[in-house]
């Protein structure tokens, strides 16, 4: 049973022993705000904690996790003696778990495979890696374009994900070193970059960076490490993430956001495949496959003088471009995951398996949307609906595309906030009056609208339009106006 990464907080051997037991990406910090770095760079299953720490200064930890929205597991290792009277303090201080000692094993194997099970509901979907999982996915239906893409949870079918499935099989079994992966939030970037690691080398380490999340010094020597005394605060040596990847993978996220000094040294990698700790004399040989991906264009990044144009034509090589949801080649795809996120989500325990498939209106009204947060947007769309569906089949009552937009989901001091202002209103006031205008012709009204029936419907519903409800003359003589605007529901 093993975890993607563990961020053990301890200067006892055995406590980063346990981790390693249960990862084979371990990172070692001393102090809780080292800790915070690595857990906001690389984004752990799980962070072990000695007790050594305060309960109120790990609280403070857990606390400026969910600040950052980083949801992580904390579980604390108790000393050998097994001191349980504290331990208590410690889950009140938010710790999910408590050992007695760090050869609490079978506890910490309990725990594990909690976050293993839960990982899937938390939106992380990490890429089959043992037979049984593969056959699981496998097992998950038809929706994948062949056992490749099964074996890596890639559901698609249309001639986009085919084309991308074809590119990462032709890029893991060669030695393209880097490799680029474009395309829009939620498009499925990691789980690309997962899957290319998955099919080149899955026993190595893959290590992700999110280079949007730390300043540039900090991310120098998260990337490189440093050497004792090489800057204030460098107490020690530390081990950088190209090292930490070994001969596995390093994921750069979100390139762009690379301060330009960095991706100068960043290039010097790239090219003479060796590095240097900050402060350090020593080259460092790179193994490491180098992933990229960025959610701009890099090729206008490069005109605005925000990203190297030497290091976007080193990284530009065969670059994978995922395309968005919304685009005619992929829009077959959105029914495929729907089912697909609707038959493997645990976030319902009590519901799975009981909800089967989703009606013909509820399909139409997830194809008429825009998903401006593409798949990831789908997901949650559909494990919402699953939490609201009360019958067998996810109905279009219970597909709600923007949660802002619903009063029964959505907070009412931040509703009345923006009274008078919202777009939601507005496009109550457009519905409602595309109503009246056809006199509740729900056919006409939704051409004119530009939506299909099966959204208008979900919007009358949603907006709890009724006929009859007062329209301003001089707004309907606006409305009279050509070119009536197609309503969308706004991202969120
Ligand atoms: N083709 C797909 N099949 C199954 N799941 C997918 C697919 N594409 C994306 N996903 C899922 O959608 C979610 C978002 O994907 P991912 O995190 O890889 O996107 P991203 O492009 O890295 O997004 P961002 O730019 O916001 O970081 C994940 O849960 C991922 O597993
Ligand atoms: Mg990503």
């Amino acid at each position: 049973m093993s975890l993607r990464s563990i961020v053990a907080v301890s200067k006892r051997d055995e406590v980063q022993r346990l981790a390693r037991e249960f990862s084979r990406k371990v990172l070692v910090a001393d102090e809780l705000a080292e800790a915070l770095g690595l857990v906001e760079t690389v984004n752990p299953d799980l962070v072990l904690i000695d007790r050594g720490f305060s309960p109120c200064r790990i609280r403070e930890f857990i606390d400026t996790t969910d600040n950052h929205s980083i949801s992580v597991p904390v579980v604390v290792v108790g000393d050998e003696e097994g001191d349980t009277g504290s331990s208590e303090d410690f889950i009140n201080a938010g710790a999910c778990g408590f050992l007695q000692g760090s050869r609490d094993y079978s506890r910490l194997e309990q725990i594990v495979s909690r976050i293993k099970s839960e990982s899937v509901s938390r939106g992380r979907h990490p890429v089959p890696r043992t037979p049984s999982d593969k056959r699981r996915a496998t097992e998950s239906g038809d929706f994948f374009a062949d056992d490749c893409a099964a074996s890596v949870s890639m559901v698609g079918r249309s001639k986009a994900i085919l084309n991308s499935i074809k590119m990462i099989k032709i890029i893991a079994a060669s030695r393209c070193n880097p490799v680029l992966i474009v395309g829009e939030t939620g498009t499925g970037k990691e789980l690309v970059a997962e899957a290319i690691h998955a099919l080149r080398h899955p026993n190595e380490p893959f290590v992700a960076v999110n280079c949007a999340a730390l300043t540039a010094n900090l991310l120098e020597s998260e990337l490189f490490g440093h050497v004792k005394g090489s800057f204030t605060g460098a107490d020690r040596d530390k081990t950088g993430l190209f090292e930490v990847a070994g001969a596995g993978t390093i994921f750069l996220d979100e390139i762009t956001e690379m301060p330009m000094d960095l991706q100068a040294k960043l290039l010097r990698v790239l090219q003479e495949k060796t590095f240097r700790k900050v402060g350090g004399l020593k080259n460092i040989v790179c193994r490491a496959t180098i992933i990229a991906s960025s959610n701009r264009n890099l090729k206008s990044e490069t005109q605005a003088n925000r990203f190297r144009s030497d290091l976007y034509y080193r990284l530009n090589v065969a670059p994978i471009i995922l395309a968005p949801l919304r685009f005619p080649e992929r829009r077959e795809d959105i029914r495929l995951l729907a089912e697909y996120f609707l038959k493997t989500s645990t976030i319902c325990p009590h519901k799975e398996g009981k909800i089967t498939s989703l009606t013909k209106l509820a399909v139409e009204s997830l194809m008429e949307y825009d998903w401006p947060g593409n798949v990831r947007e789908l997901r949650n769309v559909i494990e919402r609906a699953i939490l609201r569906e009360t019958t067998g089949k996810i109905g279009l009552s219970s597909i709600i595309l923007d949660p802002a937009e619903c009063s029964e989901l959505s907070d009412g001091s931040r509703a009345g906030q923006f009274t008078g202002y919202s777009l939601a209103k507005a496009e109550r006031e457009l519905i409602s009056r595309a109503l009246q205008k056809t006199g509740w012709q729900k056919t006409q009204a939704a051409s004119l609208l530009g939506i299909t029936r099966a959204t208008l419907y979900a919007k009358v519903k949603q907006y709890k339009i009724e006929k009859g409800s007062y329209i301003a003359k001089e707004e309907q003589n606006e409305f009279s106006a050509p070119g009536l605007p197609r309503a969308m529901p706004a991202p969120y």
